[in-house]
C-alpha cells in the first residue's frame, strides 16, 4: 500500500530537522540540530507528515534534493518591514564618523523616515513592503515579525499595522505584527515627552488592541528615546491589554533594558550590545530570549557586537534577526548567520538554531514553524550545498534553491 501525498522531497544529503525540546534551546542544545543524512520529507495538506526514509509514498510532485541540504524556513523575529523613506545618504555621514544619535540630530534617523511614512498611502507602503517580502522569501525567510513605529501618531501607526494585516493575506511570508508606538518621540512632542507616553498608553494601545492589530508591544528603551520608567509604563499597559512585551534593550547605552525585560516578563530583549552581567543573569532567570541583531552593529560600523557567547554560556536562549529597517537595510538571514559566526563566534549550528526554532519561540510561532517535524507547517528550504555548514562559509551568495511555504513551492531558482 502506498499513501498519496502532495510533495516528496527526496534523498537530501542532509535534512536539518531541529527536532527536540519544545522550549527555547539553551547552551549545548543550541548545537543539536538533529540532522538526518540521506533523508526525505513527505508533505500533505501543507504539513509535514514524515521525515527520514519516507518509504511507501506516492506524490503528486517529487523534488530531487540529492547533494542538497534541507533546513526549516528561516524565521526573522525582528523587522521594521513597513516604512517609506530609505536613508542611503546616511552612509556617507557614517563614513565621516557621525554617530547614530548625531545623524538623528542632523535630520536623519527615525524622524526622517517617519515624515515620509506619514505622507505615504497604505498602497504605497504595501508596494514597498511587498518587494522586501519577495526578497525575504528568495533568501529563505518564511515567517517574520514586523513592527510599526514609523508613524508615531494614531493614524499612521494604525495604517502600518493594517498594512501588515493585508500583507499577511497577500504574501506567502507569515507576518506577526508588533506595536512599536514608542519607537521615538515625534518632532511635535519635543519637550513634551511625557505627553507622548500618555498618548501611547491612553489612546494608541487601546485602539490597537480593540482592532486586534498586534500580538506584541515593543519599546525603544534608550537614552534620548524612552526611559526605563516610561518603557515600563508602556509595556505594562500593553500587557494589561493582552500585548506580550518585547524591548529594544541596551543597544547604544546600558539603560537596564535587560532587567526591565525580565521584570515585565518580556518574551525577548533585543539588541543587547551594552547588556550588563546583571542583565544577563536576570534574563537567564526569567527565560527571556535574547534576539541579537548583528547586521545592525555592522550598519552602525561599530566594532563591539552583542556578547552572544556570554549570553549562551549564561543559559540565555539566543535568537538572531535582521532588524530590517532604513538604518540596517537587509532582508537576508544568511548574511546575519555569517556575521553571527564571524563577529560573535557563534557556531554554525548555534546560528542556525537561533535563526529557526529559537526565533520562532521569540515570536510565539514555535508550534507551527522553526523545525522540520511531523505536524508542523511545511516551511522548508532546499539549499544548493551539501551541508548546513556552508551557510556561514560560502559568503555573499544566495544558497537558497527552492522555498516551500505551507507545502507549496513559492520560490525556485
Ligand atoms: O532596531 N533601535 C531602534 N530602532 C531601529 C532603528 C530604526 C531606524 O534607525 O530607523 C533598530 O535598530
Ligand atoms: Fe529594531
Amino acid at each position: 500500500m502506498t499513501e498519496n501525498v502532495d510533495v516528496l522531497i527526496e534523498n537530501a544529503s542532509e535534512v536539518v530537522t531541529l527536532q527536540g525540546s519544545k522550549v527555547p534551546r539553551k547552551k549545548e542544545e543550541m548545537n543539536e540540530l538533529a540532522v538526518i543524512k540521506n533523508a526525505s520529507i513527505a508533505i500533505k495538506d501543507g504539513k509535514i507528515i514524515d521525515v527520514g526514509k519516507c518509504n511507501g509514498y506516492s506524490a503528486k510532485r517529487v523534488i530531487d534534493a540529492s547533494g542538497k541540504t534541507v533546513v526549516p524556513g528561516f524565521v526573522d523575529p525582528h523587522t521594521h518591514l513597513v516604512f517609506s523613506g530609505s536613508r542611503e545618504f546616511e552612509l556617507e555621514l557614517k563614513l565621516k564618523g557621525f554617530s547614530y544619535t548625531q545623524i538623528k540630530e542632523m535630520g536623519g534617523g527615525i524622524g526622517y523616515t517617519v515624515k515620509r511614512t506619514r505622507e505615504a498611502s497604505v498602497e504605497e507602503l504595501m508596494k514597498e513592503a511587498l518587494k522586501r517580502l519577495d526578497t525575504m522569501l528568495a533568501y529563505g525567510t518564511t515567517t517574520c515579525e514586523a513592527k510599526s513605529g514609523y508613524g508615531l501618531n494614531i493614524e499612521t501607526e494604525i495604517k502600518i499595522l493594517e498594512a501588515y494585516n493585508r500583507l499577511n493575506k497577500k504574501h506567502p511570508v507569515d507576518i506577526v505584527p508588533t506595536f512599536l508606538g514608542a519607537h521615538a518621540v515625534p518632532e511635535e512632542y519635543k519637550g513634551r515627552e511625557e505627553e507622548y507616553v500618555d498618548l501611547v498608553v491612553n489612546e494608541m494601545i487601546p485602539v490597537v488592541t480593540k482592532k486586534n492589530l498586534a500580538r506584541f508591544c515593543d519599546v525603544f528603551c534608550e537614552k534620548g528615546f524612552f526611559t526605563r520608567e516610561q518603557s515600563k509604563r508602556i509595556l505594562l499597559e500593553g500587557k494589561k491589554h493582552g500585548l506580550i512585551p518585547k524591548i529594544h534593550a541596551d543597544e547604544l547605552t546600558n539603560c537596564g533594558g535587560a532587567q526591565l525585560a525580565s521584570e515585565v516578563e518580556a518574551v525577548s530583549a533585543d539588541h543587547l550590545l551594552e547588556v550588563s552581567e546583571e542583565g544577563i543573569s536576570e534574563m537567564a532567570k526569567k527565560g527571556v530570549i535574547a534576539v541579537i541583531l548583528p547586521a545592525t552593529v555592522f550598519s552602525l560600523m561599530k566594532k563591539d557586537y552583542a556578547p552572544a557567547r556570554e549570553l549562551i554560556d549564561a543559559n540565555v536562549p539566543v535568537a538572531l534577526a535582521t532588524d530590517l529597517n532604513p538604518n540596517c537595510y537587509t532582508e537576508n538571514m544568511q548574511f546575519v548567520i555569517q556575521l553571527a559566526c564571524f563577529y560573535m563566534k557563534m557556531t554554525p549550528a548555534e546560528a542556525l538554531t537561533a535563526s529557526t526554532i529559537n526565533a520562532a519561540h521569540a515570536i510565539g510561532e514555535a508550534d507551527r514553524a522553526g523545525s522540520i517535524e511531523v505536524g508542523k507547517q511545511a516551511d522548508v528550504l532546499i539549499l544548493d550545498c551539501p551541508s548546513h555548514k556552508f551557510i556561514p562559509y560560502h559568503l555573499g551568495v544566495n544558497l537558497v534553491g527552492t522555498v516551500l511555504k505551507k507545502g507549496r513551492v513559492v520560490f525556485q531558482v
